[in-house]
């Protein structure tokens, strides 16, 4: 197959959807790869890199769309990229359509082949392709809670970790999930004194076994975390009920009872947040201050460590473009559940029913697509 890696065009997108290494994998498969001319600047690895992989490098945006028989991306395209995409080409990258009428109406304009990351789903019900976000997020909500504890930066003045004969910070974190889990081990491994809450009983006893001594699990209530704001330095909200808005754990009267210098860092602002004052904001200007409170509220965490998101994000799409790639999309659709639930837009029909739902579009059955589709 042919397969064509565009440079994002996002704002502030530094990301890009293959590594050199992904390009000589699928190379070995005998697919052919084009990269678009410094595609992978942003997250470190040069035009030289992918050419000793085995991919061609392309000049422009125009030359990739036009060559490709599927294109690799992060990001969902955007406006100036509708044009370039053509019928029945596959398109495996981040769509996240629910959130975009726009976006939605020009795939099905365009009657391309939209196999959503956000989607693809195993029989297990996690989403692969979103977990290593979440681990990202998970891990950066400490550093970048640590740093914003420090005084310059308008925080508590407190180390996480403490230093012999003085105590260490206390960390709260809301939701014991892939970003709780994460973001415990590392405050954790820092030497903070860590509580983590959840919903689920089973998660908690399974977060209790794995933990270390320093992480105590409590159940997650009203009464329980009016107490705990009190005294803790660090709140990082991870908590997510899918298909969602998350649920206002943090409410506007407990920043009162908080200490001054308290920092929060709500990771689960892409769903509106779990605190009530958190905004989204972004890496240029991640944090503002409520009641002496301060609140980090980026929506796009792991954009700022494009080094390793990259890598975390191809490390989990890559066996999955193997399959795309091998097979064509519509074999490893039907060999493949978690693939198969990926499709969200195919060739002018809306297929995902949480697609259509949200824009009160026409749904398609995928079978009925399926059976007389292009098999590219
Ligand atoms: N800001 C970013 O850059 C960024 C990056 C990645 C993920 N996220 C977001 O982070 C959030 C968490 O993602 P995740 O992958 O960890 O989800 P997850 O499903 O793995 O975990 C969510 C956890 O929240 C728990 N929960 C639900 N209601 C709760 C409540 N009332 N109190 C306490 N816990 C509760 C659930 O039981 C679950 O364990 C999501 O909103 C996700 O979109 C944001």
């Amino acid at each position: 197959m042919v397969i064509g890696v565009p440079k994002e065009i996002k704002n502030n997108e530094n990301r890009v959807a293959l590594t050199p290494a992904g390009v000589q994998e699928l190379v070995k498969f005998n697919h052919t790869l084009y990269v678009q001319s410094t595609a992978g600047i942003g997250s470190g690895f040069s035009d030289d890199e992918y050419r000793a992989a085995g991919a061609e490098i392309l000049p422009t945006i125009e030359d990739v769309y036009g060559i490709a028989d599927m294109i690799m991306k992060v990001k969902e395209p955007i406006a100036p990229e509708y044009g370039l995409i053509r019928e029945n080409q596959l398109l495996f990258t981040y769509f996240h359509f629910a959130s975009s009428r726009e976006l939605t109406e020009a795939m099905i304009e365009r009657r391309a082949v939209c196999l959503a990351y956000e989607t693809v789903e195993k029989a297990d019900r996690s989403l692969p392709l979103l977990i290593p976000m979440s681990e990202v997020a998970g891990r950066m909500a400490i550093q970048e809670g640590a740093k914003y504890l420090e005084k310059p930066l308008k925080g508590r003045g407190i180390l996480l970790g403490g230093v012999p004969g003085v105590p260490p910070a206390k960390v709260l974190i809301l939701g014991g999930g892939v970003v709780g889990t994460q973001a415990a081990k590392m405050a954790a491994g820092l030497g903070a004194q860590v509580t983590i809450l959840d919903v689920s009983l089973p998660r908690l006893r399974y977060l209790s076994d794995i933990m270390p001594a320093n992480v105590i699990t409590r159940m997650s209530n009203d009464y329980t975390i009016r107490e705990l704001v009190k005294d803790h330095d660090l709140i990082v909200g991870a908590v997510l009920i899918p298909g969602a808005k998350a649920p206002n754990l943090i409410t506007r009267d407990m920043l009162k009872t908080m200490r001054p210098g308290t920092v929060l860092v709500d990771v689960a602002v892409d769903q509106g947040g779990c605190i009530e004052t958190c905004k989204p904001t972004t890496h240029e200007n991640p944090t503002y201050i409520i009641d002496d409170v301060v609140h980090y509220c980026v929506a796009n965490m792991p954009g700022a460590v494009p080094y390793t998101s990259t890598q975390a994000l191809t490390n989990a799409t890559l066996p999955y473009a193997l399959q795309l790639a091998n097979k064509g999309w519509q074999q490893a659709c039907q060999d493949s559940a978690e693939l198969r639930l990926g499709l969200n837009v195919v060739q002018g029909e809306v297929v995902y029913q949480g697609v259509s739902d949200a824009f009160n579009l026409p749904y398609t059955p995928l079978e009925r697509v399926m059976s007389g589709a292009y098999s590219s």
